[in-house]
């Protein structure tokens, strides 16, 4: 499956180590960068690496900035994504879970590189349980047109 990456200065680092840590579990990953510390715009990386989700060229996606939330805010704003901004392994089990979320963020100056790797994991391998979340996810889309 391919996984669409981006993060911004603040996100670098993790996401250096997800990547790597990504392809040892076999996945491919497409990088929207950044690719350094230097200080960045997180809606310049966030923006594409949301559009890929959305245009299925990617299964799912992972952005990370110092707290996760202006590349979740940026990215809710692609129509057909639904980003969910996490901190727990229970959060990230319930935005696939019931959510059906398709990019996880969170924060790298929040949680540790260990508790990031284990949401990663938790959220890629939690299905969406569907019923009655599938019409109230549906209603997302059709209520607000993106
Ligand atoms: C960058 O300093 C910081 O504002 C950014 O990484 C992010 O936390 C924004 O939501």
């Amino acid at each position: 499956m391919n996984i669409s990456i981006a993060s911004d200065h603040a996100g670098y680092e993790y996401k250096k180590a997800i990547i790597e840590w990504l392809k040892t579990e076999g996945y491919n990953v497409i990088d929207f960068g950044t690719n350094s510390q230097e200080s960045c715009d997180y809606p310049d990386y966030a923006f594409p690496a949301a559009e890929a989700v959305a245009n299925h060229s990617a299964g799912f996606g992972i952005i990370i900035c110092g707290t996760g939330i202006g590349m979740c805010i940026t990215a809710n704003k692609v129509n057909g994504v639904r980003a969910a901004n996490c901190m727990t392994p229970e959060m990230a089990r319930l935005a696939r879970f019931h959510n059906d979320a398709n990019i996880l963020t969170f924060g790298a100056r929040l949680i540790s590189l260990e508790q990031a790797k284990e949401l990663v994991k938790v959220f890629l391998h939690t299905e969406f349980e569907g019923g009655r979340h599938t019409t109230r996810v549906e209603k997302i889309h059709l209520l607000t047109g993106c």
